[in-house]
């Protein structure tokens, strides 16, 4: 039995919205009008719709995570943060593998976008994407050790350079949170509701599991965009935690 009441969790489930256009997007949002969920706006749907769409989500009230996965130079990886800081998203990431330096320049872009008043957005790391295995990450990327492993010094990392949590598997909530404490929050893909089709996922849990984890916020995508009925789905995950 969770403790977590169903408006808690409700608002820590971060639905995917990996789609082509607005217009799709906007397909979903009316299906799940009222569910108070945020919102995860990747790079396809920010490439082709941009700042505007996002803009309008906000307008809307939406809780707003911009999943656009920084990884360049520490100065325009500063720019990009300040940008997407003006815009007033909620939550925004970068790669860890970018370095601390790069990490502390996307800070220096929340502070230099920061409007007066405004509230500072939750900067989050990607440590080791949740459709990488252990043999893609030896093998193909070049990484030694276990994903395990990789993931926490890349959580280590970011902790140092000050970010405020991570990307990870759920399966690596309670090794982030022992090695960066309660507080350093973990944002978690890779989410199965039981019998959903797995895709290209690979370090996975049930909802109702990374919540046992005390993971912060869950990312789900096609058990609920690509659900014949999208509401009964995100409505029936929302009953399996609480
Ligand atoms: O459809 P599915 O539930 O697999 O969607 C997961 C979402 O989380 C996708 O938008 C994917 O880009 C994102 N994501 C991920 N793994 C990460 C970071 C983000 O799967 N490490």
């Amino acid at each position: 039995m969770s403790t977590l009441t169903r408006n808690d969790v409700t608002g820590r489930i971060m639905v995917a919205l990996d789609y082509a256009n607005a217009e799709s997007a906007e397909g979903l949002l009316k299906q799940l009008e009222g569910i108070p969920c945020y919102v995860k706006v990747g790079m396809q749907l920010f490439y082709a719709a941009g700042p505007t769409f996002v803009a309008s989500l906000k307008d809307r009230g939406y809780k707003v995570f911009l999943d656009v996965k920084m990884h360049d130079i520490p100065n325009t990886v500063k720019g990009g943060a300040e940008s997407v800081t003006r815009l007033g998203v909620d939550v925004f990431n970068v790669h860890a593998a970018g370095g601390k330096y790069m990490m502390e320049a996307a800070l220096e872009g929340v502070d230099k976008g920061l409007a007066v008043g405004a509230a500072r957005p939750i900067v989050i790391g990607v440590t080791q994407l949740t459709s990488t295995s252990q043999q893609v990450l030896n093998d193909e990327i070049g990484v030694a050790g276990t994903t395990e492993q990789a993931v926490i010094r890349y959580a280590r990392l970011a902790h140092a350079a000050g970010l405020n949590g991570v990307v990870a598997s759920p399966l690596e909530v309670t090794a982030i949170k022992a090695a960066c404490g309660d507080g350093f929050v973990t944002v978690t893909p890779g989410i199965r509701p039981a019998g959903a089709d797995i895709g290209d996922q690979s370090r996975i849990m049930t909802p109702a599991e990374a919540f046992a984890q005390g993971t912060d916020y869950v990312v789900i995508g096609r058990p609920i965009t690509g659900a014949a009925d999208p509401r009964a789905a995100i409505e029936a995950i929302i009953d399996s935690i609480v």
